[in-house]
């Protein structure tokens, strides 16, 4: 790949502005001065710096975030802050997307990428990835609620959900529960206790497939995902 492409797809600017990089004797490429904004570099195999800092080079990025309320899961919006928007503008460059959608009001895991085949294989309906949602539900959900859940429900388009597994972590007035489904319908939860005449009065996704939420991220923060959260996802089948 071009040493000025590399480094404009890692963020140092355009094309133009790592041109003045490489005049400034910015760049090495193992240990030497680079000057030609055309040269040849594998950056598997050689060593790229801009002033002294070494450039690991990444085409693809993963973040998982801890999504707060009040913003959306999309790339850009008119009215409501984005998802994207909570990004650095480093990570912003790679022109990451979130992976499905919550709710603007859901909080919870979120997979933020640039990996179009990881994306479509965790949200195509015939991979059935599991995804734990934990809810406050305005009512009392009973035995028969999980029985219903896991039969599937009807939702208000006459549309019948695959079995999803309710636990009872509380039953009162104020209920709490944990959700598995495998589907991603429009709304799929709180539809799913309108089905039994509840109300969802708040709702946080806690993993998807084997990505857990990670506790230490606090609403609206992110991380990079490690090597082995990574290595999960992509080997699933
Ligand atoms: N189900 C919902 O109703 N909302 C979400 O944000 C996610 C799942």
């Amino acid at each position: 790949m071009r040493l000025d492409k590399l480094l404009s797809n890692m963020g140092y600017g355009s094309r133009k502005e790592v041109k003045q990089l490489l005049k400034q004797k910015a760049v090495t490429v193992d240990g030497a001065y680079a000057k030609d904004a055309a040269l040849h570099v594998d950056p598997d195999k050689q060593e790229v710096s801009v002033f002294g800092e070494r450039v690991n080079y990444t085409e693809f990025v993963y973040f998982m975030m801890n999504k707060p309320p009040g913003v959306i899961s999309a790339t850009e919006d008119l009215r409501d802050e984005t998802v994207i928007e909570l990004l650095e503008p480093l990570h912003q460059h790679f022109q990451p997307f979130p992976v499905g959608r919550l709710d603007k009001d859901t909080e919870g895991l979120l997979l933020i990428t640039n990996d179009g085949i990881l994306a479509h294989n965790l949200l195509s309906p015939k991979k059935h990835v599991p995804k734990v949602y934990y809810a406050q539900i305005e009512g009392i959900v009973t035995e028969e609620d999980c029985e219903k859940f896991a039969q599937g429900v009807e939702l208000d388009d006459g549309y019948v959900t695959k079995p999803g597994e309710l636990i009872i972590l509380k039953s009162a007035q104020q209920s709490e529960i944990e959700l598995t489904i495998q589907e991603g319908k429009f709304h799929q939860v709180k539809r799913m206790f309108e089905a039994v005449g509840k109300r969802v009065t708040y709702l946080k996704r806690l993993s998807m497939g084997s990505l857990k939420l990670d506790d230490s991220l606090a609403l609206g923060e992110y991380r990079e995902l490690t090597a082995e959260e990574l290595a999960c996802l992509q080997n699933r089948d």
